[in-house]
């Protein structure tokens, strides 16, 4: 594992999200109200470009309990992600691959 710096903050503003070819990999940094997420641009379903879809707040994935979850679709057949996590919202062993991602002095880092 390696830490790659990818961008400054300010490349990314709250509700945007940026793609990189980081080490071979496309990896999306999704910059969520101030949270970043580096998610592998890869959908476990059929491989399409998952983090060029739709992310959406949501009520209707939570099992029951009263939560809101930020849900990301797969632009192709509509798989949908918790973002946090990276797991399907339908199953608990399918999940889009996520990165750890930290920010330092305005640098956004990608541990991959
Ligand atoms: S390729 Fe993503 S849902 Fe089918």
């Amino acid at each position: 594992m390696e830490e790659v710096t990818v961008a400054d903050t300010s490349e990314i503003p709250p509700g945007e999200r940026k793609f990189f070819d980081i080490k071979g990999t496309e990896v999306a940094v999704i910059n969520q109200d101030g949270t970043y997420h580096a998610v592998r641009n890869s959908c476990p379903h059929m491989g399409a470009p998952v983090a060029q879809g739709p992310i959406e707040t949501s009520t209707r994935d939570c099992d029951g309990e009263d939560c809101e979850k930020t849900v990301l679709s797969c632009p192709f057949h509509g798989w949908r992600f918790d973002l946090d996590s990276g797991r399907a919202v339908f199953s608990e062993n399918t999940r889009v691959r996520k990165y750890d991602v930290t920010v330092v002095d305005d640098e956004i880092r990608v541990r991959i």
